[in-house]
């Protein structure tokens, strides 16, 4: 992941988060009201762990937090984080952890970039298909998905995917996310009846 050493950077070591993307998430949260106490969240990509970070402190002790990465996440956490290191596509769906639905469904994933845009795209409209599939089989009626996506071709299609299975979609663009970055957020709100299992 590139390190950008900008105005968030330096707030991020004063605040005490492993990374800069803490702000993003803190943004939409703020905007949308996606984090509560005592929610149980799944954080798809979660290494090195600022979204943990933030998003523990928001559920509180009640909540219940598991984490999700390739790579393993070598910070401290509070009790009511779980980190897998695994690989979404390869997830063991019979896992105690899927025992009961989420109410947020957040992802940060980023595919490994090969600087050709198109292939990008492709590649993270890939890992948010597999998110949406992951939302429709264990984020609660009502409950959000957030995810990062790449801007392209795929991001209309993306769009029109959440529109199927949210009653509010919003794409975010947060302060914090560098503007020449193609980075871009999508939210669905409220998962409609006829997606729950
Ligand atoms: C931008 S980082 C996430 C940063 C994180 N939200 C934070 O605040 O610290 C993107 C992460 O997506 C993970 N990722 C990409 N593809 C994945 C996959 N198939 N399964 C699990 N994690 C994946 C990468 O390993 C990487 O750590």
């Amino acid at each position: 992941m590139k390190k950008v050493q900008d105005h968030y950077f330096h707030k991020a070591r004063k605040d005490g988060y492993v990374a800069r993307s803490a702000y993003k998430l803190e943004e939409i949260d703020q905007r949308h009201q996606l984090l509560k106490r005592g929610q149980k969240v799944l954080d798809l990509g979660c290494a090195p762990g600022s979204w943990l970070q933030y998003t523990s402190s928001r559920i509180g002790e009640s909540g219940r937090l598991l984490g999700i990465d390739l790579q393993a996440v070598a910070i401290s956490l509070p009790p009511q984080v779980e980190v897998l290191q695994a690989d979404i596509y390869e997830l063991d769906r019979s896992g105690a952890w899927w025992e009961s639905p989420f109410d947020v469904i957040l992802s940060d994933m980023a595919p490994k970039t090969t600087g050709i845009r198109s292939v990008d795209a492709d590649r993270s409209y890939g890992l948010n298909q597999h998110a949406l599939w992951l939302a429709e089989q264990h984020l609660s009626k009502g409950g959000c998905l957030l995810v990062k996506a790449f801007q392209g071709a795929p991001f209309q299609q993306l769009q029109q995917d959440f529109r199927q299975m949210f009653t509010e979609v919003k794409i975010c663009k947060p302060k914090s996310s560098r503007s020449e970055s193609v980075e871009i957020f999508l939210l669905g709100k409220k998962k409609q009846e006829s997606q729950v299992e």
